[in-house]
This record gives structure tokens, C-alpha cells and sequence, in this order.
């Protein structure tokens, strides 16, 4: 790592959106440092656009992203970009590359001018091969992969960009349960080796599961945030989807699990 992992990454007062249209109003929110947090909320509700915000990708009509207490415009791309990697909803890989080469992307940031390929960037792929669990899928055309083995290609290359911030945009959907849970892992397996680690989410029940820090957001704005057992109600869950419900204990891991009601009518 380059940063230390006190690395931050703050919101302050964000109003982002897309041409004419606003999707986040005055926004605030801090991403701590060294927790998985999970964003969820309903769709179009503004996590992608927030994670774009967030990661530069998408500029700010107003307000500040701060990254380690600067203005994350008043760094160089490529700084931004060894501290923090942003790893899309539904990312498209180019035509005919390799598992390989698409990792090697990753390494971007890290190369010079030249971008000469160095001894650190083929040391890099690898363990990021290896942590994602693809090192056997190295010659393989991404594009012949299953959704799962696709889904960790992806992370590969995130972690061989080696930052201590790490933003994945629903990085589990269209995977089944196991695969879920297999990505989750890794995530929090990251987060346990002191990387600051936000997943976008929306399976609920895994959302809670894995969430040491959980993010609730509705049209645009952040309506709770906290511990998930402190967060999550009832009252919260039918104010956020419409949906009214029960909770009940996760019998493994104590943490609540939706049970919606019949007949929402
Ligand atoms: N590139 C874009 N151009 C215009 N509108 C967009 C674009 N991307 C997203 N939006 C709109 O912004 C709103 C929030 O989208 P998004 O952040 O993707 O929501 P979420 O990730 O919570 O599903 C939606 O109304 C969506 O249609
Ligand atoms: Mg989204």
C-alpha cells in the first residue's frame, strides 16, 4: 500500500446529478475508515451516483469530497486513483481481452508516462489474482466466464490497484447465494486487513449480515446510518420500500432478516 490506512473519505453538503437532473441534495456522510460499510435503499434511490460522486467519477454540482482532509479535485487523477478504486455496477470488459490482461488495468495508476510494466505491477496481479481466487483462470477471454468467476475477475482487478479504499457497486448481483456469500467473504476478509471496504447492496438479508457500518438511503438522501441492530426497524424498512414487515434474528449471525408481509393493500 502507498497510503496509510488511516486513509479518509468524507461527503460534505454533495448535490450531484446528471445535466439538468438533481439526484442528491445537500448530502452528508462520512465513510469510516477501516469498516465494511453497505449502502442499500431502493432502486434509483442514488447509491451508484453517490459512489460516483464519491470516487470522482462523476463531478459535484456542489459541496466537497474530502480524501484524507484535501478536496479530492485538488489531487492529480492518478493520486486519487492509488487511493481509492471504484469497481462499477455492471462493468463491461473490452472485446477478446484476457483475465490477465484485464487485471493488469488495475495497475494503471501505478505505471509512468511510459507505462512500463514492472516487476511490482506482475507481483501485484498476481496476489490480487490469487486473493480473488482467479489464478487459474489467467488465459481465459473474460467474456466465456460464468457470472461468478466474472464477478471476481473484476474484484481482481480493483485489488491489484492496490488502494486502501475499495467502492463495490452491487458486486453480488445476478450471482446465486453461494457466490454471494463467496464475494461477501472476500470483502470482509479485506476489511478485517484494514482495508475501508463499501458494498453496495441489495439483498437485505446479506446487506445485514456483513455490515459493520450500514448506510440507508431514499430519493437522494441518507435516512439512517449506524450499526445495523441499532439502525434497522420495522418502521424503517416499510418508510424506505413501502413495504410493510417483521424482522426476525439471523439464528447464525444475531442480525435481522426481513420477513415482508402478505397483502401490502
Ligand atoms: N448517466 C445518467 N444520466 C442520467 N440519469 C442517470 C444516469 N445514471 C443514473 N441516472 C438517474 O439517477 C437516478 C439515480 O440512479 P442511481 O444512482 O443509478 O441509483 P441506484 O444505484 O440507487 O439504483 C435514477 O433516477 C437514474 O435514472
Ligand atoms: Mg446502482
Amino acid at each position: 500500500m502507498t497510503t496509510t490506512p488511516a486513509t479518509r473519505l468524507a461527503g460534505r453538503d454533495l448535490t450531484i446529478g446528471y445535466g439538468d437532473k438533481t439526484v442528491i441534495t445537500g448530502l452528508d456522510v462520512e465513510i469510516p475508515t477501516g469498516e465494511l460499510t453497505v449502502i442499500v435503499g431502493p432502486n434509483a434511490c442514488g447509491k451508484s451516483t453517490l459512489l460516483r460522486g464519491l470516487a470522482r467519477m462523476l463531478p459535484t454540482a456542489s459541496g466537497t469530497v474530502e480524501l484524507d482532509g484535501a478536496a479530492i479535485g485538488s489531487y492529480p487523477p492518478k493520486e486519487v486513483a492509488r487511493r481509492l478504486g471504484l469497481l462499477p455496477q455492471s462493468p463491461i470488459a473490452p472485446d477478446g481481452i484476457v483475465v490477465e490482461d484485464l487485471v493488469g488495468r488495475g495497475r494503471y495508476p501505478h505505471q509512468g508516462v511510459l507505462r512500463q510494466w514492472s516487476k511490482e505491477d506482475a507481483a501485484a496481479v498476481e496476489q490480487a489474482m490469487a486473493r480473488a481466487n482467479v489464478s487459474d483462470l489467467g488465459d481465459r477471454m473474460v467474456t466465456e466466464l460464468s457470472g461468478g468467476q466474472r464477478q471476481r475477475v473484476w474484484i481482481a482487478m480493483a485489488l491489484a490497484q492496490q488502494t486502501p479504499i475499495l467502492l463495490l457497486d452491487e458486486p453480488t448481483t445476478y450471482l446465486d447465494i453461494a457466490h454471494q456469500v463467496e464475494v461477501l467473504d472476500l470483502a470482509r476478509g479485506l476489511q478485517r486487513e484494514g482495508f475501508t471496504v463499501v458494498v453496495v447492496l441489495h439483498e437485505l438479508h446479506l446487506a445485514f449480515r456483513y455490515a459493520t457500518h450500514l448506510v440507508v438511503m431514499r430519493e437522494g438522501a441518507i435516512v439512517a446510518q449506524g450499526g445495523v441492530n441499532e439502525v434497522v426497524t420495522e418502521e424503517l424498512i416499510e418508510e424506505v420500500y413501502g413495504l410493510p414487515c417483521r424482522l426476525i434474528a439471523d439464528p447464525v449471525s444475531g442480525r435481522p432478516i426481513v420477513i415482508p408481509l402478505d397483502e401490502v393493500a
